[in-house]
């Protein structure tokens, strides 16, 4: 998708929005078209809100989404839905925090929020209630610990080590699968369980490793990465089955993003690297 102009992003548009339901529009693309030859200038879509993309997320999760000092939500995530929203002639809004295990029901269930975009992996389980955009960022687990506590893979798979994780994650997944012999305390937030690793409540936590990384770096000097686990995970925006135009949309935008240097831009602001 090398030279993606504006007349064949709404083409395409057009072609994935034909296989939506009948009646199903309703974006903030302006219908400014009289051109016969392509199908229509108005993408076929439904949105919660009219002119809004409405997002759901849990907002525990710096820097992909998270609410600062001042009460705003912000993180890398943010940064993308907005420029996302405004490469499909929206605003962006976003619900307050949720579990991020309701974010797919959610999603799947329809007419509260139209994306999750939440530092998601994309997974074939997820695959059968929702779709995921293209992929937008690899990721890897971490194991974080006490610093200096020499703690690993192998010495946490025993009984007695408590074993911290998001509730529904990835990690949450990989605890099971590899510390079979550990004890597993899923949580529903990520401050929580690094809080419990510092006061000696939990041995370790599974997390996203730039989440882990940037949480160290930002408020838990006393803890470490103490093992990289290299799993390979996507992150993907998650869309209704029934929103295939949404997400032929959302694709088309985050290709564009790509394209014009936006996503490098937003992977500087907050890696301070395009090489993530
Ligand atoms: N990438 C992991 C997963 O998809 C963790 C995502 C957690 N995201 C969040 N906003 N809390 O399972």
């Amino acid at each position: 998708m090398s030279s993606m102009t504006r007349r064949n992003f709404f083409a395409t548009i057009g072609a994935a929005g034909a296989l939506a339901l009948a009646g199903c529009n309703g974006s903030g693309q302006p219908a400014e078209s009289t051109d016969d030859t392509q199908t229509t200038d108005e993408a076929s879509y439904t949105l919660v809100k009219e002119g809004v993309l409405t997002n759901v997320a849990e907002l525990g999760f710096a820097p992909f989404e998270y609410i600062d000092d001042e009460g705003t939500t912000v993180g890398f995530d943010v940064d993308l839905s907005n420029a996302i929203a405004e490469k499909m002639g929206l605003t962006c809004e976003w619900l307050p925090n949720q579990a991020f295990d309701t974010l797919v029901p959610t999603i799947k269930q329809g007419g509260k929020a139209d994306i999750s975009i939440a530092g998601m992996t994309i997974s074939d389980e997820r695959l059968e209630q929702v779709d995921f955009s293209d992929p937008y960022l690899n990721s890897n687990q971490g194991i974080v610990a006490a610093a200096g506590s020499d703690l690993n893979s192998e010495s946490l798979n025993a009984e007695g080590m408590q074993v911290a994780c998001q509730t529904g994650t990835t990690g949450d997944e990989w605890i099971s699968e590899n510390l079979p012999n550990a004890t597993k305390v899923p949580l529903a937030d990520v401050t929580a369980a690094l809080m419990g690793i510092s006061t000696g409540l939990y041995n370790a936590m599974v997390i996203d490793l730039p989440v882990a990384q940037n949480m160290i770096a930002e408020s838990f000097s006393d803890l470490e990465v103490v093992e990289e686990i290299p799993t390979g995970e996507q992150y993907g925006i998650a869309v209704s089955k029934d929103n295939p135009g949404l997400l032929a949309a959302i694709n088309d935008a985050l290709a564009a993003i790509e394209e014009d240097g936006t996503m490098d831009e937003i992977k500087q602001k907050w890696f301070g690297t395009t090489e993530i």
